[in-house]
């Protein structure tokens, strides 16, 4: 099962996916839409503004993107900010919507002269469909076989100047010659504290709520690294206090409003908390293998690896040594749990 599967079923539509349409809609109208509107990222933003000026000095389409990095941090929004940046016309798919060679031809053939194509989830093309994608990457042509058997024929169509943008979750899952022909592959990490408060900040803007810096900085502390989940916790918040009749969220009702809805002081969900249970009670502070954490957990591999992983690495909640996951003494801490030789980790 995918991420995008699971953010539509997932148990807890709150904290990682299950958007309905409306808010679905409302995270996109919170989509910056220039570079200088997007927060965070720094030196990613700083070698677009490089790549995409000299471009535009050249009068020349920008070299093929690829934007890596766990879900919810900015890539589908900066795919849409070059295209924007550049006045380029975007084409938006993704890897499992491509099945057959034929469904990218038509989309390639249907380009225009400076369009941007943004292929999301690049990493599950199949084979098949990726290896038209080479010549076109590399020399805008595409290779088309006529017929069948000893009558079939190949004929070069040329393809107009287009950029590719390809987003993953995970570099390492692109295969070396897809990833070769990218002419820039920009990383996206975590946001920290100050940059998610700016974004809180800005997004109760544009949706007309009244709130504190320190209510703003309450969910950006909770929203793990994250601008999705930032904004979603927002929204949380802000039925909170409506229903509440609340017109200007502060601190304590920011921090009830989450506390209510199972988010806790450092943002952790229930499979996060699930994750650290397992290593700090069931594995009794043995490492752990990803495969059987995550049978222990019922939860997808990749999913574990892209979506909870990255945040409770860097929260220094779980570490990851050659023989498996342990879990960190702040975790036990966390978890009200006393942790093993008062302290190994
Ligand atoms: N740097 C930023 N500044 C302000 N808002 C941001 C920023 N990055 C992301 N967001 C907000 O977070 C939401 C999610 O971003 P986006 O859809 O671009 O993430 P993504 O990396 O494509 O996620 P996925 O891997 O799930 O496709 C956007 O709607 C946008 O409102
Ligand atoms: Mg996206």
């Amino acid at each position: 099962m995918s991420r995008r599967d699971i953010d539509l079923e997932s148990e807890e539509p709150l904290v990682r996916g299950g958007a309905d349409e409306p808010e679905r809609r409302s995270e996109a109208s919170l989509r910056p839409t220039s570079l200088g509107g997007f927060v965070g990222q720094r030196d990613l933003v700083g070698h677009l503004e490089i790549v995409l000026g000299s471009a535009r000095s050249r009068g020349q389409v920008v070299d093929h993107l690829l934007f890596a990095g766990p879900p919810g941090l900015g890539k589908t929004s900066l795919a849409s900010i070059v295209a924007n940046e550049m006045g380029s016309g975007l084409r938006i798919t993704s890897g499992p919507v491509l099945t057959r060679p034929g469904d990218l031809a038509a989309l390639l053939t249907d380009l225009h002269d400076g369009d941007v194509l943004f292929i999301d989830e690049i990493h599950r093309l199949n084979r098949s469909v990726e290896e038209v994608l080479y010549p076109a990457m590399e020399d805008r042509r595409l290779d088309v076989l006529i017929g069948r058997g000893p009558s079939a024929r190949s004929i070069r169509l040329d393809l107009p100047n287009f950029t590719l943008i390809g987003a993953t979750t995970r570099t390492g899952l692109v295969a070396a010659p897809l990833r070769d022909r990218f002419g820039f592959v920009g990383q996206l990490d975590l946001y920290d504290d100050d940059e998610l408060t700016t974004i809180v900040q800005r997004s109760a803007g544009l949706l007309a709520i009244e709130i504190s810096a320190e209510a703003a900085l309450a969910i950006a502390s909770r929203s793990r690294g994250t601008p999705r989940i930032a904004n979603r916790l927002l929204r949380r918040v802000r039925d909170f206090a409506a229903v509440n009749e609340i017109a200007v969220i502060d601190e304590v009702v920011a921090v009830e409003a989450l506390t209510l809805f199972g988010i806790d002081d450092l943002g952790l969900d229930k499979l996060d908390r699930r994750i650290l249970s397992l290593l700090c009670r069931q594995f009794s502070a043995q490492p752990v293998g990803l495969v059987t954490l995550s049978h222990a957990c019922g939860e997808e591999a990749m999913t574990i690896e892209d979506a909870y992983e990255p945040y409770l690495l860097r929260a220094g909640l779980l570490i990851r040594t050659p023989r498996g996951r342990l879990a960190t003494d702040r975790a036990y801490t966390h978890l009200g749990l006393r942790p093993p030789g008062g302290g190994l980790v």
